[in-house]
């Protein structure tokens, strides 16, 4: 798959198994940020790629994917004598990537990166769109830009060794590009909710493709995310207020997930879609929530509103948010708080 960008186009290619490593091999000058977790399960795979170079493993919690972290990798990185043809290489989930990402960019004014994400999430969302993001003063994805790595290399198998809890965080971004590609689309992957659930290789190559495939033409459109690429927010406004909530306890996919949910009642309560069509995509959206993951300490409505003014995308009295309208989402920028404090005590009962 080949993605435009204003940055340089970029590759994404399909592995179910680590062969990838071979062409990676034979690239120059590389300096790895590696999850420390990866490192530790795929020592044996990675060794031989990462030895004769220099490599920074990375604690990946939400508390480490900030500006600190950056400066120590890359004051590093200057002292190993990086120079600005040195290729960085990110090995792992949505943290490493965030944080890889940002670095590649300001480095040397921009050194090239190739990113091999591990996670679900990252191979069915992140790895695509160009974006990093470091958190900053308790603001989630305050400090970023658009810079997208020269190669992605997808490897499935990474998949296998995921927790539960961050397999089920991909699968909500699935579902949340399956919902915005329209009713066809939902119904598909509901259908292969089952094999989903169950880790079934190829099902999963199926769907992260129709998810890349489908974000591909709305990133394409819109790189810079001044209007269209808004879209892709779909349960992010009440998703990242959610894991702020929990402290990060909640993870990002799993908080797409709820924050849809929640989204759809307001959908469904200004009359949007109806009493079936909630009933149809909450049903299917509550299947990949994790049980007991989600404790309703979380559901403040107060603490909710007051985490959410904090959000870059909140201005003014009225919140943005991304709503399911008729056969697809559309932005709505006058939800009051009455409406998602309404929303937030009916998805908990
Ligand atoms: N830049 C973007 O476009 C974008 C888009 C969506 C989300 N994000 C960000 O991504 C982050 C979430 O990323 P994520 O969900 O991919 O995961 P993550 O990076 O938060 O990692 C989650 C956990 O999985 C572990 N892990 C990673 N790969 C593994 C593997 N193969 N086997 C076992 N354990 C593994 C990690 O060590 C960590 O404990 C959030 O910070 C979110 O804001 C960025």
């Amino acid at each position: 798959m080949i993605i435009k960008s204003y940055v340089g186009d970029y590759k994404a290619d399909f592995f179910s198994d680590f062969s990838f490593l071979n062409e990676l091999k034979e690239k120059k000058n590389k300096f790895f940020i590696l999850d420390k977790q990866v490192f530790l399960i795929y020592k044996a795979e990675l060794l031989s790629v990462i030895q004769e170079s220099s490599y920074y493993l990375l604690d990946a919690i939400e508390q480490n994917k900030n500006i600190d972290t950056a400066l120590e990798i890359i004051r590093q990185m200057v002292e190993m004598d990086s120079k600005r043809n040195t290729l960085l290489v990110a090995i792992g989930g949505g943290i490493v990537q965030d944080v890889s990402a940002f670095i590649a960019n300001v480095l040397y004014r921009g050194i090239s990166w190739i990113l091999i994400p591990t996670t679900l999430l990252a191979q069915t969302d992140s790895c695509i769109g160009s974006k990093s993001s470091l958190n900053f003063k308790g603001y989630k994805n305050l400090l970023g830009y658009f810079y997208p790595p020269m190669q992605i290399y997808i490897n499935t198998k990474f998949i296998h060794t995921l927790d539960r809890k961050d397999y089920l965080s991909g699968l909500g971004e699935i579902m949340k590009c399956a919902i915005m590609a329209g009713y066809e689309s939902f119904l598909s992957t509901s259908q292969n909710m089952g094999a989903l659930l169950e880790c079934n290789e190829d099902v999963l190559l199926d769907e992260i493709t129709k998810a890349l495939c489908f974000k591909k033409q709305v990133i394409e459109m819109d790189e810079f995310d001044r209007d269209y690429r808004n879209i892709m927010n779909f349960g992010h406004t009440f998703g990242h207020a959610l894991e702020a909530a929990s402290d990060y306890a909640v993870p990002h996919g799993q908080g797409v997930s709820i924050g849809m949910l929640i989204a759809n009642q307001i959908s469904f309560q200004r009359g949007y879609i109806s009493e079936r069509m909630i009933e149809e995509l909450n049903g299917a959206i509550e299947r990949i929530i994790t049980p007991g993951l989600i404790e309703k300490e979380y559901f403040s409505g107060e603490k909710y509103l007051e985490i959410m003014k904090k959000d870059k995308k909140y201005t003014g009295k009225l919140h943005t948010c991304i709503l399911f309208e008729g056969d697809g989402v559309k932005r709505h920028s006058d939800i009051r708080d009455e409406e998602i404090v309404s929303a937030i005590e009916k998805i908990c009962r």
